[in-house]
């Protein structure tokens, strides 16, 4: 495991592979919030927005970027993308335990990844001043806000496409 890892233990499984990598960061990023939700461990979280059945869940976002919430509330849904700062990161092959077929990380949504960032479109409940309520998240209480942006159906959903097997939710 890198030394960027989390310090949860993340198992290797039978069928997985590690990379070495890049000794450095390519760039950086600021956490413009936190993700407050109901769940304390990796293992209470629903595994994608569907499982979370509603669970409402509070963005905070940090007050020197309030302004830009300026015009949200028009929208019903929004991208939220997250750190998943308790993944590994060195797993290119991975075998998810539900289906324990392998599978390359790009073709997962699994948390461990080289950059470990999640995405969910989250329903807008309420707005009070930098907290957002939501609901159709899936992590770890105070897991770190990456962005928001609005969700569009009109450009975000494929027409006419096949919705991809239930085995990639992982
Ligand atoms: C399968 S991922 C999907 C995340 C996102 N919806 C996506 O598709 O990119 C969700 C799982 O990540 C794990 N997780 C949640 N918060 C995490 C965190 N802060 N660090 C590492 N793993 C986390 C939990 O096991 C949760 O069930």
């Amino acid at each position: 495991m890198n030394s960027n890892a989390s310090p949860d233990a993340f198992d290797v499984r039978p069928g997985e592979v590690e990379i070495d990598l890049p000794a450095d960061f390519d760039a950086g990023i600021y956490f413009i919030g936190t993700i407050r939700t109901p769940w304390k461990t990796r293992e209470e979280c629903p595994k994608n927005p569907r499982e979370a059945k509603g669970a409402v869940c509070t963005i905070e976002l940090d007050a020197r970027y309030r302004a830009g919430l300026t015009g949200i509330e028009t929208f019903s849904h929004v991208v939220v993308l997250y750190f998943m700062n308790r993944a590994r990161r060195d797993l290119i092959v991975q075998v998810p335990r539900h289906s324990g077929v392998a599978r390359g990380t790009f073709a997962l949504r699994s948390p461990v990844r080289p950059n470990p960032i999640a995405l969910s479109v989250a329903r807008l409940l309420q707005i009070e001043g930098t907290r957002l309520r939501v609901s159709g998240l899936d992590c770890i209480d105070g897991t770190p806000l990456v962005d928001i942006k609005p969700y569009l159906a009109t450009v975000d959903a494929p027409l006419g496409e096949t919705p991809p097997p239930a085995s990639t939710q992982a």
